[in-house]
């Protein structure tokens, strides 16, 4: 089938790149989409850190290795993600064998050799990466998150990581990736976080917008704001993770089918946020969406469990949606 220009990639190809978080599964059972559609991947769990060094003396590269190896023979970039996190990382890294604590320098010197690993084994494919993710309080009282990592290494954590990280592989461009980075709250700790790294001479050089976003907010004039507050610190950005729920994260109710209406508003939301991302190309490198199609997203299961949910371009059946066709139109 000829696409043309009516594939995401081209419609975007002197914008930014368009990304999808894909897994092992949807490489093949969504490749009709990816293949046409997307110049970038992530992988939605497979580089994380308990899926790919769940012992210290053991890797798991399997499934991440077929993720780089589909996107190397597709041309595709692809995203890191991600080193430090208060999710998904194993307890072994904080730990001595005899289950006490380890010391600070023992746990950098894991997280060291654990990016040197990676960044070294994916080096031909992976262009960037998310080094810190999550890290900002979500209270109103505190910046930093009460993480693990905050616990067992203090405040100098962040530095540390990007400096490992950067010792690692030096032309590796380094993410700070955060939710809601478009709310006016928490951008406002954020840019302070990033401003402390940057007088620091840390080496980071993005800031991963990952804009779990849902049709009622946050709005554009939001994510202006943001998209300028972070380029004036001289960095660029990158979209990590968007989907565009048709719920607001308090509402709690269940479709069989999405609602017409809904899809609708979900559209515009598309259409006039891809609108402003392409008047800022020259910061915003990396539009990625988290997942390709409706029938494979986590929010499907979160924040309610069992809740259907639409929150992507392509449809159940793997069909360009309205949102889709806003895009096209652009
Ligand atoms: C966070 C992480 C992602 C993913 C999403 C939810 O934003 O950065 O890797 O786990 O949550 O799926």
């Amino acid at each position: 089938m000829y696409l043309g220009a009516r594939t995401l990639k081209t419609k975007f190809e002197n914008d930014f790149l368009i990304g999808s978080a894909v897994t092992t599964r949807t490489i093949k059972t969504h490749q009709e989409i990816l293949i046409p559609h997307f110049n970038s991947v992530t992988c939605e769990n497979e580089m994380k850190f308990s899926d790919i060094h769940p012992e210290e003396y053991k890797f798991v590269f399997d499934k991440a290795d077929q993720i780089a190896t589909f996107a190397r023979e597709q041309g595709m970039k692809m995203r890191g993600h991600t080193f430090v996190w208060h999710e998904q990382t194993g307890g072994w890294i904080f730990r001595e064998p005899d289950g006490s604590t380890a010391p600070v320098e023992k746990i950098y010197q894991r997280l060291k050799n654990h990016m040197q690993v990676l960044m070294n084994r994916y080096k031909d494919t992976l262009y960037c990466w998310d080094v810190v993710n999550d890290t900002i309080s979500d209270e109103a009282n505190s910046l930093l998150r009460d993480s693990v990592w905050l616990k067992r290494c203090g405040e100098n954590y962040i530095d540390k990581a990007f400096q490992l990280a950067h010792e690692a592989d030096e032309k590796a461009l380094l993410f700070f990736n955060e939710y809601n980075a478009a709310v006016p709250f928490k951008r406002d700790k954020i840019v302070k976080v990033l401003k402390g790294l940057k007088e620091r001479d840390v080496p980071v050089h993005g800031m991963g917008m990952q804009s779990h976003v849902n049709i009622y907010s946050p709005s554009v004039e939001e994510y202006k704001q943001a998209i300028e507050a972070y380029a004036s610190i001289g960095l660029q950005v990158h979209i990590t993770e968007l989907d565009v729920s048709l719920f607001d994260y308090h509402d709690r109710r269940h479709y069989d089918h999405a609602p017409e209406e809904l899809i609708e508003k979900q559209a515009i939301y598309y259409e006039n946020i891809f609108r402003l991302f392409r008047e800022y190309s020259d910061v915003i490198g990396n539009v990625t969406l988290w997942g390709v199609a409706d029938d494979s997203t986590w929010l499907s299961d979160f924040p309610e469990p069992n809740r259907k949910n639409w929150p992507l371009l392509f449809d159940d059946d793997h069909k360009p949606k309205l949102a889709f066709e806003k895009l096209m139109q652009l």
